[in-house]
């Protein structure tokens, strides 16, 4: 119920935006206000930007390219305009005038927004964008007309479209280019654009442009499609959209594929497909080739949806399937004794629990490795005697967790219940915990921007399955970076969630008299009055997400004058607007600027001292994969380092 709810929110949410979309000016095209706070009514900063931003149209160099910056720190304004390399100055100039009054209005008081037009864009913020590659704040669009041979189009357009960044790259000191390709006789030309911001060196250009490539498969099928980003962006129809004699002829011996039998030609020649809209010069172009203005956030909720389903699929057609007694998948555990080892077995596994084989030591106990007959590697944990529970409740629980299966989440494939001995056994992930590479000086290079993104993301999915998704609505208790394993990719794997519930006999929430967890990471209210519930997971995935971000361990926080725990550090930054001083310095400046300031926004968000106001791990999910989700101010963190 809970996803078909999901579902049909996103599905107003996807509605308000086709309704809202076509509504807005045919100019413009989509605006991204910013998160990286407002400026007061009548201030210093407001009176920079109102003088910085005229400066761009004026003074704004040949196609529109300018970038400055004007006043100090905390009230400096960083700006950046560029218009389409094929108008002409009046057209450029009264384009960013109105994207200046625009931006101001939809973006009141933020102190960053990104505003694009068909003609222009323009970009502003009190971070300094202005000498790093970051191409971000992405969007897309498609001719909403589909294709009747999409692969040989999308084939023609690639290359098209490869060709004119090439050439905006290496053969324009304006970086830009525009190029024309015969297509079919019924659609004759297809024509291709691109540009980066002057500033960029052919390289830059280049791999600006390529890093985008991508989406035009996501886009492959409709009969246009173009891709912005505040650095450089591409597009193709078929029709003409841009002024002047195309830069580029592709040679259609190798491009073209031959006029094709399947279009239907009438007798006389003439084609019958409908007529694509010409540059008529009213600019109903805009109106007719372009009914769809989409942005990315939407195509991401688009694949949510579709993941949502398929999983919702998927799993019915797993239900269905238990009636198959063949059927040998998670869902078919109904008895312990599926899942039971045998001691013997484990014993030759780890040679005998061999100190070589040792992986670890932790509260409950130790972990080994062992190598199964078969040859199946295994992680088997063995328990420490005495650990709280009854066999029988937890037999029945071992079968509950066994069941879960999820890809970011350790599988647990059976117990050993024998002698007094109480083992659990686990598929072996191969690249040990996160917290042996990300607080070591040397690994945490292996670990760059796409990767610690990917590691957050895969940890958020891995915990909305244990709280919302699974049957049993587990609340981990002790999520930190050294239960996190990372696999050969290195994919998150959440281990030992059940744990508490498995030995702790805790149900869903309540008090407990006895805190477990990992100092550092409890929620205030868990470590001071043992309340615990699933948002005492958030907080500890919050710290995790500041952790990851930052490099730095919130439990072994170095004192400075600024702060002496991580939390009050990342506020006081944030607060200040300085977040990339304290981004690990191993990335170096290839982080994505607003990305990064989202993820530490999420991470604040979540260690917000009332449980209340901290975000449910769907939300969380939401706001990081989808950027038209937007995010509230966190309130001050818990500090709760009671040391
Ligand atoms: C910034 O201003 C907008 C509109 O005035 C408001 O909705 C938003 O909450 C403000 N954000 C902050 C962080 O104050
Ligand atoms: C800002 O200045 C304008 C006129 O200069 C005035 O009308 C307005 O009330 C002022 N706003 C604030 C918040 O001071
Ligand atoms: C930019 O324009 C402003 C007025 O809008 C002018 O005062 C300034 O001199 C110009 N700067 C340059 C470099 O042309
Ligand atoms: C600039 O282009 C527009 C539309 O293409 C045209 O109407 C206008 O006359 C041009 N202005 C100049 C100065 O060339
Ligand atoms: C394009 O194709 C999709 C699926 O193939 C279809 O649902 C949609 O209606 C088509 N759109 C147009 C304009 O033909
Ligand atoms: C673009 O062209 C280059 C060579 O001209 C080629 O190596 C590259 O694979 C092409 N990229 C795509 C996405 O087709
Ligand atoms: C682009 O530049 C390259 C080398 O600089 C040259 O070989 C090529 O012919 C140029 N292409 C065009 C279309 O001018
Ligand atoms: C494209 O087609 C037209 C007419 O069909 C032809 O005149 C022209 O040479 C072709 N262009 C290329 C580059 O093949
Ligand atoms: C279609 O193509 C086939 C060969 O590919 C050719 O024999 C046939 O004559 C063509 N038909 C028309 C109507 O052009
Ligand atoms: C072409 O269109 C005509 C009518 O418009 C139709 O009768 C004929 O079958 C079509 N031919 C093909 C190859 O689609
Ligand atoms: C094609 O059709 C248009 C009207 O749809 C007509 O004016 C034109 O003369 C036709 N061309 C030929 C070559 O028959």
């Amino acid at each position: 119920m809970a996803l078909l709810l999901g579902c049909k929110l996103l599905c107003l949410f996807l509605l308000s935006l086709f309704l809202v979309s076509p509504s807005l000016s045919a100019e413009l095209l989509y605006q991204f206000c910013g998160s990286t706070g407002n400026y007061t009514a009548n201030g210093t900063y407001e009176s920079n930007l109102n003088a910085l931003l005229p400066s761009l149209a004026s003074n704004g160099s040949d196609p529109g390219f300018y970038k400055d910056t004007l006043g100090r720190v905390p009230d400096q304004v960083y700006a950046l305009s560029l218009c389409r390399g094929d108008v002409n100055a009046s057209v450029c100039r009264s384009c960013l005038d109105r994207a200046r009054q625009d931006a101001l209005q939809l973006c009141p008081y933020n102190k960053a927004a990104t505003i694009y037009y068909d003609y222009c864009f323009l970009r502003y913020s009190n971070l300094n964008f202005l000498n790093s590659n970051d191409n971000s704040d992405l969007f897309y669009m498609w001719n909403a007309q589909n294709d009747t041979d999409p692969d040989k189009f999308n084939k023609l357009a690639t290359e098209l479209v490869n060709r004119t960044s090439q050439y905006a790259a290496f053969n324009s000191s304006r970086r830009f280019g525009t190029g024309e390709a015969n297509f079919t006789a019924a659609d004759p030309k297809l024509y291709g654009l691109a540009q980066c911001t002057q500033d960029f060196s052919g390289d830059q250009c280049y791999n600006c442009l390529t890093g985008m490539f991508s989406v035009m498969q996501s886009i492959a099928g409709q009969r246009g499609g173009r891709v912005l980003g505040s650095r450089c962006n591409f597009r193709y129809e078929l029709y003409r959209f841009y002024e002047g004699t195309s830069m580029l002829q592709l040679p259609s011996s190798s491009s073209s594929p031959p006029p094709s039998n399947g279009t239907n030609t009438t007798g006389n020649g003439n084609t019958t497909t409908p007529a694509v809209p010409t540059m008529g010069g009213d600019g109903n172009k805009n109106n007719i080739g372009m009914i769809l203005a989409i942005v990315i956030p939407l195509v991401i909720a688009f694949l949510l949806i579709s993941s949502i389903c398929i999983c919702f699929w998927r799993r019915r057609k797993r239900r269905m399937a238990k009636k198959l007694p063949h059927d040998t998948n998670p869902e078919e555990i109904t008895s312990v004794e599926s899942i039971l080892f045998d001691l013997s077995t484990l014993k030759t596994a780890t040679a005998n629990f061999s100190e070589e084989n040792k992986l670890g030591q932790g509260g409950f106990g130790s972990v080994y490795k062992g190598t199964l007959q078969n040859g199946r590697e295994i992680a088997v944990k063995r328990l420490s005697a005495g650990s709280g529970q009854g066999i029988g409740e937890l037999k029945n629980e071992l079968v509950l967790v066994a069941k879960l299966q999820h890809r970011n989440l350790v599988r647990l494939l059976g117990v050993c219940l024998e002698e007094e001995e109480k083992m659990l056994v686990y598929e072996y992930v191969p690249n040990r915990s996160l917290d042996t590479i990300l607080f070591d000086s040397i690994k945490r290079e292996q670990l760059d921007w796409g990767r610690r993104y990917k590691i957050i993301s895969g940890i958020a999915r891995g915990l909305l399955y244990l709280h919302e998704d699974s049957q049993l609505k587990i609340i981990h208790r002790d999520l930190k970076a050294s239960n996190i394993l990372l696999d050969e990719d290195m994919n998150p794997k959440i281990s030992d969630f059940g744990f508490a519930r498995l030995f702790g006999g805790d149900q869903t929430g309540g008090t407990t008299s006895r805190v477990v967890g990992t100092f550092g990471y409890m929620a205030p209210e868990y470590v001071m009055r043992g309340q615990f519930s699933a948002k005492s997971d958030i907080f500890s995935f919050g710290v995790l997400v500041l952790e990851i971000l930052t490099g730095q361990k919130n439990s072994n926080f170095p004192e400075t004058e600024q702060a002496d725990d991580l939390l009050s550090y990342v506020w006081e930054h944030w607060t200040q607007g300085t977040i990339s001083e304290i981004l690990d310095p191993s990335f170096g400046d290839r982080w994505p600027r607003s990305e990064a300031l989202r993820c530490i926004q999420i991470g604040l968000l979540c260690v917000q001292e009332d449980p209340a106001s901290r975000p449910s791990m769907s939300t969380v999910g939401l706001m990081l994969n989808s950027y038209s989700v937007s995010l509230q101010a966190p309130s001050k963190p818990a500090f709760c380092m009671l040391d």
